[in-house]
């Protein structure tokens, strides 16, 4: 028979024991929403708007296949990797590549690899399109004319050292300015000499184009020019 004092006893173990396993709990559910908020940001390639032979003679099948399926895809594995290894909860890849400084080289490298060849798919297009009125008149404020533009920039796609990207961007004042980033950052990473928002990019890495251009980087730039979506780039601008 239980006596008060077991009652007491007991009453306070229960007590106890539900406490614990409250705080229990309470861990159990943030440690999944942390969980949940990392596994929220994965990257993941968007489709190939054209089929591989598509910009031929422009940019070849077998690069166009090479670049897609083993270059690119392995920058997206190996951001979703650090994603996780990390325990990266940024809320979108926007947000990760403003905040890049934070995380590995691992994370940087390859966060700006996965976004800049998705971005990069998406200004390609193999039917011919123009700028519009509202890209060329900014164009012809910022640069000249769109000759000028187009020969500015070649010349920071051309100059640009080693492995990169040569990028047209809207800087902080709504004003369009060429740029040109290493490895895999671009202009919306907080570690960029110049910032903004790209509405268009080159890239001049060698797997982009030394299967059939070899050496020749100005010819690839050159012919790149007949491929760009300028459909996609007038969205980005409006
Ligand atoms: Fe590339």
């Amino acid at each position: 028979m239980q006596t008060r004092r077991n009652f007491l006893q007991n009453a306070a173990k229960a007590t106890l024991g539900i406490a614990v396993s409250g705080s229990i709990l309470q861990d159990i559910a943030s440690a999944k929403a942390t969980e949940l908020n990392a596994a929220t940001l994965t990257f993941s390639q968007v489709k190939l708007p054209f089929s591989y032979a598509a910009l031929e003679p422009n940019i070849d099948a077998l690069t166009m296949e090479i670049h897609y399926t083993k270059h690119h895809m392995a920058y997206i594995n190996a951001i979703n990797e650090a994603i996780v290894a990390e325990q990266i909860a940024e809320n979108s890849e926007e947000q990760l590549l403003a905040n890049i400084s934070k995380y590995s080289p691992k994370a940087r490298n390859n966060a700006g690899g996965a976004w800049n060849h998705n971005f990069f798919w998406e200004s390609l297009a193999e039917k011919p399109s123009q700028p519009s009125e509202k890209l060329v008149t900014m164009i012809n404020t910022a640069f000249g004319s769109v000759d000028k533009f187009k020969e500015q920039f070649a010349a920071a796609a051309a100059s640009r050292f080693g492995s990169g990207w040569a990028w047209l961007i809207l800087d902080d004042s709504g004003n369009l300015k060429i740029t040109s980033t290493p490895n895999q950052d671009n202009p919306l990473m907080d570690v960029a000499d110049i910032k903004g928002i790209p509405i268009l990019g080159l890239d001049v890495w060698e797997h982009a184009y030394y299967l059939h251009y070899q050496n020749k980087r100005a010819d690839y730039i050159k012919n790149w020019w007949n491929v760009v979506n300028w459909k996609k780039v007038n969205e980005r601008l409006a």
